[in-house]
């Protein structure tokens, strides 16, 4: 019965066959330990010299690190680990043979695992955060399912930017200039006109030559838009979300957070709502704290945002930024035009933004007014500004950086353990 370590429960005390790697192993004199990996999961394979005689067990002390194999047992349940299962191997037969891996089980620099990403890719924590970022993409189709939401794909190849034009990916699309897509919120709002409420799950490109912790050349990004929802409407929206992602990992992942040594205790109190402060009280807040160097109108650096994320359980929306620190896009607040109807999202634990969202302009005139001051050409903007002359309705919506979510939910320091081959400032390989 060839079967995967997944589903070894299932096969309680009858012998199985699974095609597996060997993470890693040690062995006493008698008996030999297989650290097996095959995908799905991790488990130990038990060699016992009495039982499988001298010649098998002489061939499993000596398998090398990332040999495939098809390794035959009996599965055990195993209190002491944490699996719960473990096979009592009664055969090994051995696919291919690996020879001088080259991340061996000692610490190792983080450029030196980047570069053998490929293979890193393998080990039982990089694995677990794999199984964490898919469990979060699961879980986010889910929700918006559920919902009533519809997915729609935006381009990846645009002629029009919706974010500024600094950090643009330029390209050739045959003899006219394009760009990579740095958020497909543009062509969200006109399906959100067509379907309602829509959501994408897409890559975006940012050119920043930032290196920092928390971000990426190239990042995934799950864009909701809604008709007729309010910037209020969204924050209830947004706040729903992450708990449900958060609470589907603490269901789901269950290993892999206890592999990452995650303090589960702090994501189990992510639940709705969410506390919300502006951005006025965020910097009453920091020049209480002692932080002098901001003043308004200036953006918030990430001690900013540590510094206030610190005082919370939960993640924080900041409101109501200054209009001039945003796009072009979102919607003055009618009270007060110098901010707008706008949030960012702020991870607890020193993580930092992980949503930008807010409630876009719907009214023509005053998006013909923002795209002039901002120095935009009309008409790349033409098919948006129709938007808002046939039917336009007040509308909203978000963008959730996937990489930060799940360095976040995994409690990993840097965002490049978050997605399988991460691009970054001085990496384009492997
Ligand atoms: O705040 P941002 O730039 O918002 C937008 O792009 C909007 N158009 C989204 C929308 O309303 N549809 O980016 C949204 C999120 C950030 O909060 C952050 O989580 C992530 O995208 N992000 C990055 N993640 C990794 N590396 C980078 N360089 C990132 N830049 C933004």
């Amino acid at each position: 019965m060839k079967i995967t370590i997944k589903e070894v429960s299932k096969y309680l005390n009858q012998e199985v066959v699974i095609g597996a790697w060997l993470a890693n192993k040690r062995s006493s004199g008698k008996i030999a330990f297989l650290q097996l990996r095959d995908g799905s999961g991790f488990m130990q394979g038990v060699v016992v010299k009495e039982e499988v005689g001298e010649e098998l067990f002489a061939r499993a002390k000596s398998l090398t690190q990332e040999t495939s194999m098809y390794v035959t047992g009996i599965v055990k349940s195993d209190d002491r680990s944490p699996f719960g299962y473990e096979l009592q191997v009664t055969n090994v037969e051995v696919i291919h043979e690996s020879v001088d891996y080259p991340i061996t089980p000692k610490a190792h620099g983080p450029e030196f695992l980047l570069d053998n990403r490929h293979l890193w890719l393998r080990s039982k924590r990089q694995h677990a955060v794999m199984k964490i970022r898919n469990e979060i993409i699961r879980a986010t189709y889910e929700f918006f399912n559920q919902e009533g939401f519809v997915k729609v794909d935006p381009p990846i190849l645009t002629g029009s930017a919706p974010e500024g034009t600094t950090e643009l990916f330029a390209t050739k699309y045959f003899d006219e200039d394009a760009f990579l897509s740095q958020s497909g919120q543009l062509y969200m709002e006109a399906t959100a006109m067509a379907l309602g409420k829509v959501f994408s799950f897409g890559p975006t490109f940012r050119a920043e030559k930032s290196k920092t912790r928390r971000h990426l050349i190239e990042f995934w990004m799950i864009e909701p838009e809604m008709a007729f929802y309010q910037h209020e409407d969204s924050l209830q929206v947004q706040e729903q979300y992450v708990s449900f992602i958060v609470q589907s990992v603490l269901k789901n992942c269950q290993l892999e957070l206890n592999t990452l040594g995650r303090d589960l205790t702090k994501l189990e109190q992510i639940q709705a709502p969410f506390p919300r402060i502006t951005y006025d009280e965020a910097l009453k807040f920091l020049h209480d704290k002692g932080f002098d160097d901001i003043k308004w109108g200036d953006d918030l650096g990430a001690p900013h945002e540590t510094a206030i994320a610190e005082s919370y359980d939960k993640p924080v929306f900041i409101t109501h930024y200054p209009t001039s620190l945003k796009p072009f896009y979102m919607q003055p607040d009618p009270e007060r035009e110098e901010v707008v109807l706008c949030a960012d999202l702020i991870a607890p634990e020193g993580y930092g933004e992980i949503i930008g969202g807010s409630e876009r302009i719907h009214d023509l005139a005053l998006m013909e007014q923002r795209i002039a001051e901002h120095g935009l050409s009309p008409e790349a903007y033409n098919w948006y500004l129709e938007l808002r002359k046939y039917g336009s309705v007040p509308h909203s919506g978000f963008g959730l950086g996937l990489e930060r979510t799940v360095a976040w939910i995994s409690g990993v320091d840097h965002v490049r353990e978050t997605i399988p081959f991460p691009r970054l400032l001085n990496r384009l390989y492997p």
